[in-house]
């Protein structure tokens, strides 16, 4: 299998503090690979340290065949990773088209035009301002964005955080769709049922440090471990 994405051994800090104690973790082409873990394992760094926002003191980084341990964010997007932050970092101020044109232009299928038939409600939504938005069509609206740069890769950090159950499905149903584009997709979430439906691989973050790598069926059909692992938030929602 061909990695889109391998990191070795990351060791991060922020000043003194030591978060990450040697993360390893896989993203392979064409699949999802979920990273779980409960609150402050580490998740959000190991995300930030992948795309050079928070550089990883030890370790390396390879993505789509280039060792991207030293590049700038900018670089690493260019090379086709999409990034959706955690909380929807959209420009309040900015009207959802205008919100559409801001990221660099990376040839490729998605276009804007392309984008309002993947989302109807952006559409109907154009002219609104980000602010004005409810919290399922500001993560809609973050994740459009990360599509126009047209990446191979995708990686989300929590994107179905405070939303409603209803848009909590919709959103899985866009990241499932991203595969079927065949984008590769990392994605952080809490709500660790849902994500190893849709994911094919997992890992599970504690402390800073990988406590289970291997299949997501594998590990969901542990439900005593994914209670253990990735916290209380593994809650009862399923996609059916
Ligand atoms: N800017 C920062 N400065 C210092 N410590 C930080 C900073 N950001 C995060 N931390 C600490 O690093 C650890 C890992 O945080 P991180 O945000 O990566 O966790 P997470 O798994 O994403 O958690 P959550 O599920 O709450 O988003 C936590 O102990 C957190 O308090
Ligand atoms: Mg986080």
């Amino acid at each position: 299998m061909t990695s889109a994405l391998s990191a070795e051994g990351l060791h991060t800090y922020y000043g003194k503090s030591h978060i990450l104690h040697g993360v390893s973790l896989e993203v392979a082409e064409g699949r999802i690979t979920a990273l779980l873990g409960r609150n402050g394992a580490g998740k959000t760094t190991t995300l930030r340290s992948l795309m050079g926002l928070t550089q990883a003191r030890e370790g390396k980084i390879t993505i789509f065949g280039e060792d991207t341990t030293r590049w700038p964010t900018f670089r690493i997007a260019a090379h086709g990773v999409g990034y959706v932050p955690e909380g929807r970092r959209i420009f309040a101020n900015l009207s959802v088209e205008e919100n559409l044109k801001v990221p660099l232009e990376r040839g490729g299928p998605w276009t804007i035009e392309r984008i309002y038939k993947l989302f109807p409600r952006l559409a109907e939504r154009k002219q609104n301002r980000g602010r004005q938005l409810s919290g399922g069509e500001q993560e809609m609206l973050s994740i459009a964005r990360a599509l126009l740069l047209n990446p191979r890769l995708l990686i989300l950090d929590e994107p179905s955080q405070g939303l409603a159950p209803l848009i909590v499905r919709e959103v899985f149903r866009i990241v499932q769709q991203m595969k079927a584009e065949g984008i590769s997709v990392l994605l952080v979430e809490q709500n660790a049922r849902m994500s190893l439906e849709i994911a094919d691989d997992a890992y599970v973050l504690d402390d800073g440090a990988v406590v289970y790598s291997g299949t997501a069926r594998e590990l969901a059909a542990d439900d005593a471990r994914v209670r253990a692992l990735a916290g209380a938030s593994a809650e009862e929602w399923t996609l059916t």
